[in-house]
């Protein structure tokens, strides 16, 4: 019993000293900061009316730095980690294009019924449909020696992103009608091409179950369902306009046989936008999967919704606290995980995720936050692209898009570091997507190969083709030939592309 009692008070004088020691520890931080606010920070005096002020390190400008990069050192991918990338990806494509292993493969592959590449005679007009993103488009294009379009944009409103799936078809089906009104073109019954550019298992070239929503879409009872149908029910309902539904195909597929038409060694679709995908011409006798005909050509364009690479875990080597964070807070969360590493839709929001945390360890804005900052999604990704398109030691677009932000005191400093995160976030993008196009150039294993990509990451941030370009001369086979060439409007000539090639085919 005394023992214990002892014990007792000793643990009380114990906590006692902790306590004491504590106090002593505040007392001189406080005194720290009243005396000499540090100089990195002396010019900070964000007007921001938000978010406490952190506790400040006492740091130069180079400490400062070197922390950043401490922190961020984990966005950085070595040449090592790249290679496994690769390796998993290859064993997951196996995977897809298996009979047996694709109902549990995360990356579906799935099998497009393209073919066929264009040879760059095709003629015709066309109507194409295009949805994928945030805007809907209806296009007229005039296929020819040369390839005449005009078309229009009709905004997706949120609420119908994430409504009913009758919602969302009447909408398409009231701006074709109304495309169509306004071009007056009721009398003609055109081909048309509806680019649907989500994972869609293909049953035939106008036959697509949508498995499952991606980018932000969520509406109901589409799932499961033949997209194409479900268009054409919605132009039913209408009554007031005619058309001939030739093809459905993702947009990767519009931007490879975009390409195609003119660049015989076409062989790859990318994306690199709101989404990431690709798709490429495969054998078939490496389609296990393929349920169609053995006639020639023995090949077959293949979707591959790399999109979901790593949703089965394979990823969690690479992946960071910021990456698990945008999952959890996704409308998807567990999937899509590779996409969410990559495309715009993510970027921005990876980048403000690092810098909310520098922020809470005092190492940016002298640790004051903004409201604006605060706010999920404020950061968007075209912001990466702004302030990664200063020239090195200017940091005019930075300081612009900092200001947007509500945080109007940066330091040089400061916009160096928020500079590097940008850096950091959008290289692991374009690695991770240089990654995945070289596993598929070694697969094709052509002398040389061009790669058709489109997006608006790939087309507006200013390094991203240089990065891809680099990282994939390291990965790829030695002595492989291969470039990146932006596919102008894969979605619509793309589109009229497919139809027009069907009905050759067809016609034969
Ligand atoms: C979709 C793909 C599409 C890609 C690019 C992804 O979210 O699953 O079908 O190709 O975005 O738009």
């Amino acid at each position: 019993m005394e023992i214990v009692a002892a014990a007792d008070s000793d643990e009380r004088g114990l906590k006692l000293l902790k306590v004491i020691g504590q106090l002593q520890r505040l007392f001189s931080f406080i005194h720290s900061l009243t005396c000499h606010r540090i100089k990195a920070f002396s010019s900070t005096d964000n007007s921001s009316s938000s978010s406490d002020t952190k506790q400040v390190p006492d740091m130069s400008h180079e400490d400062l730095t070197n922390k950043v990069k401490d922190i961020c050192e984990e966005l950085i991918l070595s040449h090592e980690s790249l290679r496994e990338v690769c390796d998993i990806l290859e064993e997951e494509l196996n995977k897809g294009l298996g009979r047996d292993s694709n109902p549990e493969a995360a990356i579906k592959c799935f099998p497009t019924y393209v073919r066929e590449l264009p040879n760059g005679k095709e003629k015709g007009r066309f109507l194409a449909l295009d949805l994928g993103g945030t805007n809907f488009r209806v296009l007229l294009i005039q296929l020819g020696e040369k390839c005449s379009m005009d078309s229009r944009i009709y905004a997706v409103p949120q609420p119908i992103m994430v409504g009913s799936g009758d919602g969302l078809f009447d909408h398409i089906a009231e701006c074709l009608s109304s495309f169509i009104k306004e071009r007056e073109l009721g009398d003609e019954l055109l081909p048309l091409g509806f680019t649907f550019s989500f994972p869609c298992k293909q049953e035939g070239l106008t036959k697509a179950r949508l498995a499952r929503w991606t980018k932000g879409f969520k509406c109901a009872g589409v799932e499961g369902r033949d997209v194409v149908e479900l268009l054409k029910q919605a132009i039913a309902r209408r009554g007031d306009v005619r058309i001939k539904i030739c093809a459905v195909l993702n947009d990767t597929t519009g931007t490879l046989m975009s390409c195609a038409w003119k660049n015989h060694n076409c062989r790859i679709g990318l994306i690199v936008g709101t989404g990431t995908n690709a798709c490429y011409m495969e054998k078939l006798e490496r389609v296990e999967l393929w349920d169609g005909d053995q006639d020639m050509p023995k090949q077959v364009i293949i979707n591959t919704e790399w999109g979901a690479f790593g949703d089965n875990g394979c990823l969690d080597f690479i992946r960071t606290e910021y990456d698990n964070n945008i999952d959890r807070e996704s409308i998807n969360p567990g999937r899509q995980l590779y996409e969410k590493m990559i495309s715009g839709m993510y970027m921005g929001e990876i980048a403000r995720q690092v810098i909310i945390r520098l922020v809470s360890e005092g190492l940016l804005f002298g640790g004051k936050s903004s409201e604006i900052l605060e706010e999920k999604g404020s950061f968007f990704t075209k912001y990466i692209s702004e302030i990664e398109s200063d020239k090195n030691g200017d940091f005019n677009n930075c300081r612009t898009v900092l200001e947007e932000l509500g945080l109007n005191n940066a330091t040089d400093t400061d916009c160096a570091n928020v500079r590097h995160v940008c850096e950091c976030v959008s290289r692991r993008a374009a690695y991770l997507a240089a990654a995945g196009v070289s596993v598929l150039l070694n697969r094709i294993d052509e002398e040389s190969v061009t790669v058709a990509v489109d997006g608006s990451v790939y087309r507006f941030h200013p390094h991203f083709h240089n990065l891809m370009t680099e990282q994939i001369s390291h990965l790829i086979k030695p002595g492989m030939k291969f470039d990146l060439m932006l596919s102008e409007d894969g979605s619509g000539r793309g589109a009229a592309l497919v139809a027009a090639v069907a009905s050759r085919s067809e016609s034969r």
